[in-house]
């Protein structure tokens, strides 16, 4: 099974905003991005990256949030008509929220993000789904998708998230289901559990249960956790807890960022490769330019280990 991973599109969409709806928090925001994002993230490049999913055959493909900037009505039509553009609809697609989904407590109270992407939520273990709709699972094959929700309202200039009590615990329910058990476990959500090479945890952009929420992936025998937020590729590894094997921990970077040629910079994607039951490979492509689209840049293969074999 192939699992391709876009993230972080920030589809920008300014056509028609009420001058009110910038007004506390998204004045500065708005404006932020106005100034720093108009050029820098773009739809076509998504487009392209969605041609390049197709060309390599992925079965699935996870989108780990932040879809919008400000969590317009607007911005979520956009992101849902590039969605839509997918190759086999929401039974081949999974989607979390980001921070930018949350952007307001409007946003967040109306459940605006969850209104756009209905379908693409419907769960097929439905009995662990709370009300707000998470967490939800995609069955697939010999997969399991576990979609989480980090995204919470916060202060000006914090981009932090959490993952509710209730939601941790309906998701320690599903992860014993006996469909979800003998599946490879993938767990979507988009704050980062772990610092990475470049990034460290910042105060102001935390998952605020981190600890928590990787202490349950790594002892319900998670094999592989998908995130976004911090716009660069990185897999990390950590030893499961209470059984033998290791728990991944991948983010793809952000996809629709127009710029080509800067391996920090540049839009990207993911491709993971699960055979019997295992990660064999992540490859992760660069955006190039327009014409060229996205190219391979690199990949990690992981070997059949002798306790497999
Ligand atoms: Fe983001
Ligand atoms: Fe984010």
């Amino acid at each position: 099974m192939r699992i391709g991973h876009i993230s972080d599109l920030h589809i920008l969409e300014l056509d028609k905003p009420r001058p009110l709806k910038f007004l506390n928090k998204r004045l500065v925001g708005g404006l932020n991005l106005l100034l720093k994002r108009s050029n820098a993230h773009s739809s076509k490049v998504v487009e392209r990256a969605i041609e390049h999913l197709d060309d390599h055959d992925v079965d699935h493909i996870v989108i780990s949030g932040d879809l919008t900037n400000l969590a317009l009505d607007s911005e979520f039509a956009a992101a849902r008509t590039v969605v839509d553009g997918l190759r086999g609809g929401p039974d081949r697609v999974s989607i979390v929220p980001g921070n930018h989904d949350y952007y307001t407590p409007g946003a967040a109270r109306n459940g605006r993000f969850e209104r756009h992407f209905q379908p693409y939520l419907k769960s097929d273990l439905p009995r662990y789904q709370l009300d707000e709709g998470y967490p939800f699972c995609h069955l697939r094959d010999d997969v399991a998708i576990i979609g989480l929700n980090s995204g919470i309202a916060t202060p000006w200039l914090f981009a932090t998230g959490r993952v509710g009590p209730d939601e941790l615990r309906a998701a320690e329910r599903l992860l014993d289901d006996p469909e979800v058990q003998r599946r490879f476990k993938i767990v979507v959500v988009h704050h980062p559990l772990l610092p990475d090479e470049h990034h460290s945890i910042q105060f102001n952009r935390r998952l605020l249960n981190a600890a928590e929420v990787l202490e349950m992936v790594r002892r319900k025998d998670v094999d592989l956790v998908l995130h976004g937020h911090n716009h660069y590729f990185s897999v990390l590894q950590v030893p499961k807890l209470g059984s033998p094997g290791t728990t991944y921990i991948c983010e793809a970077g952000s996809t629709s960022v127009a710029m080509g040629g800067d391996p920090m910079m540049s839009g990207k994607f993911n491709i993971y490769t699960v055979e019997d039951g295992h990660l064999r490979q992540v490859e992760s492509h660069l955006f190039e330019s327009h014409e060229a689209g996205f190219l391979p840049w690199k990949s990690e293969v992981f070997r059949r280990t002798i306790a497999e074999d």
